[in-house]
């Protein structure tokens, strides 16, 4: 990746690789920013240098266009599917190319090709994919998924996004036996509707799940913190079988 990470006790900071760390914390020269170091700016600040977490990237440096997919939900489909590196991974819709460079960060080297109609889009994914250097790994294809999936022995289909109902018998078709079909989805009602979709093939192990994460405040009380995200959706999940 072209950043990297300042992590110190007064926070962590993002910078490009080949500039001169700049904040209100005071300057350290772009020589000195070296992986590995401990360095100090002018104003006396320690800072370690490291390289920048997947979350780091995804919070402060990448671009996000339609709704992204969050981290405790892509986690939760990398638990329950076992999905493997070297997996072949279909993806859908792209948007901003979040869900497609989580499962590659994790999975490479993979083989994911991921759908999306539109053009504003695709430009913003590929920029996000270049950014994270996984551009080896993820194939972006400008096609309406609904349309059909052109590649077959899948390990896992992944969808997100609307009408995903309409992509279950192709991704019947393109999975390997064994292979997992994700569907994420904000609302009950296309949950119903996938459900109902998913009943008419040979699918087995489907669960529909909600990943409630919950943070807490430590200083003063210690409770859960008032807010945060309260709901992303579910994720059902379906595993072909013969
Ligand atoms: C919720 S966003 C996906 C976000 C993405 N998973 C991420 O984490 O960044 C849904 C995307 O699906 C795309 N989309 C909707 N219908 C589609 C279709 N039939 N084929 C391909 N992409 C589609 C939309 O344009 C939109 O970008």
């Amino acid at each position: 990746m072209n950043y990297i990470c300042l992590i110190g006790k007064y926070g962590c900071f993002i910078t490009k690789r080949g500039q001169d760390f700049n904040s209100h914390l005071g300057i350290i020269k772009k020589d000195h920013l070296k992986i590995g170091k401990k360095v100090k700016t002018h104003l006396g600040y320690e800072f370690f240098v490291t390289k920048p977490t997947l979350k780091d990237m995804m919070e402060k440096v990448l671009k996000r266009v339609p709704q992204t997919i969050s981290l405790k939900d892509l986690s939760l489909l990398l638990a329950l599917t076992s999905v493997k590196r070297n997996s072949r991974i279909v993806d859908a819709g792209t948007g901003s190319g979040f869900s497609s460079i989580f499962l590659a960060y994790f999975l490479k080297p993979c083989k994911i090709f991921t759908y999306e109609i539109n053009k504003k889009y695709i430009k913003i994914a590929k920029e996000n994919i270049k950014t994270c250097n996984l551009e080896k790994y993820i194939i972006v294809k400008n096609k309406d998924i609904i349309k059909g999936i052109d590649e077959r022995n899948l390990d896992l289909v992944h969808l997100d996004m609307e009408n995903s109902e309409k992509v279950i018998k192709h991704s019947y078709k393109s999975l390997k036996i064994g292979g997992y079909l994700c569907v994420f989805s904000p609302i009950i009602e296309q949950v119903i509707k996938i459900r109902k979709e998913i009943s008419k093939y040979n699918f087995s192990n489907v669960i529909t799940v909600e990943n409630i994460v919950r943070e807490w405040q430590y200083e003063k009380y210690l409770r859960p913190k008032t807010t945060g995200i309260m709901h992303t959706g579910f994720y059902t999940l379906a595993m072909k079988t013969c």
